[in-house]
């Protein structure tokens, strides 16, 4: 357990930060360790023996020509976190789409896990739902961060003002926290990123693999916050969500506007992409899928993928731009501190609901056999 005067160092500062998240910048994961913690020095220790086992666990991958060191979570078994972790409460701030997933990894793993959220809010109510109980593990914001020793900000944007004399670590599944759930109850994996931003106790990176495979990782990469801030922003907006929503509906409506049925049109733009062709991406790869479809299609899309590329690139450069330049951030800053968010949202997600696209989508799916009764 952290001593009280860290306890009151880190929870001051977010207290205040939470209370008023004006000039916040994005945390995935702020995992503080306190510098003065023996306790898990000296578990580390045993768990971990020095620097040359941590070495052991860091492998060197050939991406493509270019050399990347990455962590898999085989040197991590349970036994092996349970007792990095033993001494350790894990304080879980924000029960959003991550704190789920990680949180009910976690707590799986065996870990002494707790949640920290506004009290009866929407994030409250979801964690009950899931089990988190409250006064045990289930507590507003500044009690769940003076009870833990790792405190983890899953909070939307956030800009944390912590202490210089405790270790800050990121780690960032790459993907919704749902899959972070989903994959892990399969027995698979997400993979994430880790960083470093102080490392105080020597020990901040080997943390944050053990944390990041505690959440339910299957490999871990290096990177840097800023270089994770930008790659994140800038992919949820293009090819994860935003860029492929606006293709899909570009597809659709001129398939509509030229006289085919929202079936036909639904079927040649979603339905046959998420169902065939993107799975068989995720396999084995686009050359791979490309050879899977006929020779016409080949033809066709080796053509039309250079003008698409040729089109977007423009406008993924203007992404990246305004990502950088703190655009994207300041406009996400502002929308989410407004009180009525999550209804604002909720009426931004009606209106997708409504189109037309996602109307057939519905139909579509329920003529799908597996959901026919
Ligand atoms: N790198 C990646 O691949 C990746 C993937 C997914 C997510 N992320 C990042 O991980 C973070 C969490 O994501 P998420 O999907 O879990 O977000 P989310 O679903 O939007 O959840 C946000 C959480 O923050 C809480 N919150 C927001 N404003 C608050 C405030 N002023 N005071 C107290 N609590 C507040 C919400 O509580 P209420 O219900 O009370 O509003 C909710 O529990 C985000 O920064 C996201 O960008 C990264």
């Amino acid at each position: 357990m952290a001593s009280r005067s860290l306890t009151r160092a880190i929870r001051s500062p977010l207290a205040r930060q939470f209370v008023s998240p004006a000039a916040q910048r994005r945390t995935i994961v702020s995992t503080f360790f306190p510098g003065v913690r023996t306790t898990i020095a000296a578990s580390a220790k045993v768990a971990v023996a020095g620097p040359a086992r941590q070495t052991r666990g860091l492998k060197t991958i050939d991406f493509a020509g270019t050399k990347e060191e990455v962590y898999e979570r085989e040197d991590w078994p349970r036994e092996k976190l349970l007792d990095y972790f033993k001494d350790d409460t894990l304080a879980l701030i924000g029960y959003g789409s991550q704190g789920h997933g990680q949180g009910l990894n976690l707590r799986d793993n065996g870990l002494n896990v707790i949640i920290g959220v506004r009290k009866n809010g929407a994030s409250w109510k979801e964690a009950q739902e899931d089990g988190w109980v409250p006064g045990t593990n289930l507590f507003e914001v500044d009690e769940a961060i003076k009870r833990g020793t790792i405190v983890m900000n899953l909070l939307n944007l956030t800009n944390v003002d912590v202490p210089k004399d405790i270790d800050v670590i990121l780690v960032a599944p790459k993907g919704s926290g749902r899959t972070v759930r989903s994959l892990f109850r399969e027995g698979r994996g997400i993979n994430s990123s880790i960083a470093v931003l102080q490392d105080v106790t020597g020990k901040a990176e080997e943390k944050a693999v053990a944390l990041g495979v505690a959440v339910g990782s299957g490999y871990l990469y290096k990177t840097t916050f800023e270089k994770e801030v930008f790659s994140d922003l800038y992919g949820e907006r293009g090819c994860l969500m935003g860029g492929i929503h606006g293709m899909f509906l570009a597809q659709y409506e001129v398939l509509r506007e030229r006289g085919h049925s929202p079936s036909e049109a639904f079927n040649e733009t979603v339905e046959e992409a998420t169902q065939s062709l993107y799975p068989l991406i995720g396999a084995n790869g686009m050359d791979w899928m490309y050879a899977a479809c006929s020779t016409t299609a080949r033809r066709g899309a080796i053509d039309w993928g250079a003008k698409f590329k040729d089109a977007l690139k423009p406008v993924f450069n203007e992404l990246y731009d305004s990502v950088k330049d703190g655009t994207e951030t300041k406009r996400a800053l502002d929308y989410n501190s407004q009180p009525d968010y999550r209804e604002k949202y909720e009426g931004e997600m009606q209106d997708i609901r409504d189109l037309e696209i996602w109307r057939a989508g519905k139909a579509v799916r329920a003529l799908r056999p597996e959901n026919q009764k």
